[in-house]
């Protein structure tokens, strides 16, 4: 345990989140659900900012990704820390503007922005889109022309970094569908072709290296090559960026293969990356740069656990056994993309030695639906309450309707407060937009 554990065992053996039994949650909400802790999620907002407040001078933004884990209450959330946020699709952009969110402190992303998006990010006078093409700039300049506006910019770039971590999620190799390689050019051209448009200001540059990134070592590098092409292109354009995006990537303990990092530990990640942009800009005689952070699955991810009840239980002698849940791929399909491994525990009985292997198998009508393979648990009962633990972070965000199952709601546990943030979806919500053709009828 450490100061981050959201989770205990009560006097009851049961599985606590925050200061609630998880079986009283199952019981009253029913499952599956998602549970998250809010003051985990806080006290991850507060160690960044309190990072570049301390250490330079407040002269940066941290900006929840919000692609981990998109609802109204995160957004409000991250309002009332005083951070920014990212969005990545008009849909997040609108859920964080319905939330009361302010403009001027989101970031918009997104490798084929659609014009609708970009209408809306413009219209709204969002504080920074990262611009990710030759044509999204010149629809971006031609968008602000014709409302005689200017928008800040930044241009994604790729610094060539193989940080460790699933080939997946690896996101600043050359071959990537996002960014602008600095290695083969292209980085450099994209910023003549920005500087070149009226209506756009260019701010900087932004890149992400990848997720689940455990190496300090990969963030510092990645400040320090985005530091050499802000040295480059200064000495070719006189062009010296006010800010540089670092994006997210810092990694979080989903079983015993993950180290389970302490909040100093994350400190240690900014600061490492703050020191290594200090001494770069005094070596090559460049200003300090507004910094931006991007975390999004750090101060999510261990913040929310899914809780599911057990039904059938199948035994393949001598191969498998599968304990199948009420949930699955539609609520956590992270498996099926990446073999993500995950923690279980029952919640029911938390405390007791595990007896036996087993895997944790969906609902939905695919073999591949699992949630997690081989886990250690006591011997499993139907109408156990199953925890699926470290889901906050793109899991609900990734959730799907698949075989017109619901997606589960989400609640928001504070000490022994909780509330749902996201309503059950029902029966007619999936029909809700469903036509049939009068011919057909
Ligand atoms: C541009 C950008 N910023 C931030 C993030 C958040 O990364 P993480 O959740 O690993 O912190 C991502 C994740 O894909 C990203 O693409």
């Amino acid at each position: 345990m450490n100061e981050r554990d959201t989770l205990k065992i009560n006097a009851k053996s049961h599985l606590q989140i925050g200061g609630l039994d998880c079986t009283e949650i199952a019981e009253k909400y029913g499952t599956p659900v998602y549970v998250f802790d809010e003051t985990h999620i806080r006290n991850m907002m507060r160690v960044y900012k309190n990072v570049i407040d301390k250490e330079y001078g407040g002269n940066g933004l941290v900006a929840y990704a919000s692609k981990a884990f998109s609802c109204k209450a995160v957004y409000a959330i991250a309002h009332s820390e005083n951070i920014g946020v990212d969005v990545v699709s008009g849909g997040e952009l609108y859920t964080a503007i319905s939330a009361g969110f302010p403009a001027d402190k989101i970031i918009m992303h997104g490798n084929n922005k659609l014009l609708n998006e970009l209408q809306s990010a413009v219209d709204r006078r969002i504080g920074l889109i990262v611009v990710d093409s030759f044509k999204e700039a010149d629809i971006l300049d031609k968008l602000c022309a014709e409302r005689n506006i200017s928008q800040n910019v930044l241009i994604r770039i790729n610094p060539g970094i193989e940080a460790h971590t699933h080939a997946f999620v690896q996101t600043a190799r050359t071959d990537s569908k996002f960014g602008f390689s600095i290695s083969d050019g292209t980085a450099e051209k994209m910023t003549n072709h920005v500087l070149s448009k009226s209506n756009l200001v260019l701010k900087g540059y932004h890149c992400h290296i990848g997720s689940q990134i455990f190496e300090k070592q990969s963030f510092v590098l990645a400040v320090e090559k985005v530091m050499d092409f802000v040295a480059y292109i200064k000495s070719k354009t006189k062009f010296e960026a006010d800010c540089i995006n670092l994006g997210g990537g810092f990694g979080i303990w989903y079983n015993d293969e993950d180290p389970k990092l302490k909040l100093c530990d994350y400190t240690d990640y900014l600061e490492s990356m703050i020191n290594a942009l200090k001494d770069k800009t005094q070596q090559l005689s460049l200003k300090n740069p507004y910094l931006i952070i991007e975390p999004g699955r750090s101060i999510i991810g261990e913040a929310g656990i899914t809780l599911y009840t057990v039904g059938a239980i199948k035994e393949i002698e001598g191969i498998k056994k599968y304990v199948a849940v009420d949930g699955g791929m539609f609520d956590n399909p992270r498996y099926a993309l990446y073999q993500s491994k995950y923690s279980v525990l029952l919640a029911n009985r938390a405390d007791e030695p595990c007896t036996e292997k087993v895997t944790i198998a969906g609902k939905c009508c695919e073999s591949g639906d699992i949630i997690a393979v081989d886990v250690p648990l006591p011997k499993v009962k139907s109408g156990d309450i199953l925890a699926v633990l470290s889901t906050g972070a793109y899991n609900y965000s990734m959730a799907s309707n698949y075989n017109r199952n619901a997606v589960p709601p989400a609640i928001l546990v504070n000490g022994t407060h909780v509330e749902y943030i996201i309503k059950p979806q029902t029966y007619e919500d999936i029909v809700r937009n469903d036509l049939i053709p009068d011919y057909l009828k």
